[in-house]
């Protein structure tokens, strides 16, 4: 495959769908990708009026040397987590399965519109992790590279939903570090097998939906079947 850092062909555009309009502009950033934009007022109004939905699921921040620590989150799809909360042992979380909707996606109803155009527009066959992240002002993510199944399965779309400047998505390759500042409504692809940190040094809450995606868009590895 390609070097870790290679988002793939740029001539492989997202498709205007739904309520995503795609960027046309060009690309000058070597590890961020921005693919277009999406209206997001509907969800961050939902997000404010349900407090309750943060931090329900705790388990990507409290595990034990997790980056994540200093941030709030919520998860509307990924693995089932039943078997492994009921058995206190999260061994094989993040491996090979089939994701299911958590509670918050039923609560969120102005995240369907967003979600089903990024898949349509960058011909999605399956749609993996879905993840809403919170950054309080003067909080972080520590650098880190993430890897698992998940990881390497599933390409990685930053939806910003709330933002102010000095807000930072800092990223580094090979050669050198990048930093981006989203605004909200921006959509952006990262590959998170890079070092990669935020620092939230505005004077507000910075709040990001991850869309977590398998296409063939964006390079990963094909996988075969008997010819
Ligand atoms: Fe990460």
């Amino acid at each position: 495959m390609s070097a870790a850092n290679d988002l793939g062909p740029v001539a492989a555009a997202p498709r205007a769908s739904g309520v995503f309009r795609p960027w046309p502009g060009a690309q000058a950033l070597r590890q961020f990708r921005r693919l277009g934009d999406v209206p997001v007022d509907n969800l961050r109004r939902q997000l404010a009026a349900q407090p309750d939905l943060w931090d329900r699921h705790t388990r990507r921040k409290t595990a034990p040397g997790t980056p994540h620590a200093r941030m709030s989150d919520i998860w509307v799809r990924y693995q089932d987590d039943r078997f492994f909360r009921a058995a206190g042992d999260w061994t094989g979380f993040n491996d090979r399965h089939v994701p299911v909707w958590y509670p918050a996606w039923h609560r969120l109803p102005a995240l369907r519109p967003i979600i089903f155009s990024l898949m349509a527009a960058v011909e999605a066959e399956m749609l993996c992790g879905v993840l809403i992240t919170r950054i309080p002002s003067g909080e972080g993510i520590e650098r880190h590279a993430d890897d698992s199944w998940h990881v390497q399965y599933t390409d990685k779309l930053y939806v910003s939903i709330e933002s102010e400047p000095g807000a930072i998505f800092g990223a580094e390759d090979g050669l050198g570090i990048e930093c981006l500042a989203p605004k909200p409504g921006e959509v952006w692809l990262f590959d998170n097998r890079l070092p990669h940190w935020v620092e939230n040094k505005s004077q507000g809450d910075r709040i990001t939906l991850i869309v977590c995606v398998r296409t063939e868009m964006f390079g990963r590895p094909r996988e075969g079947a008997s010819p």
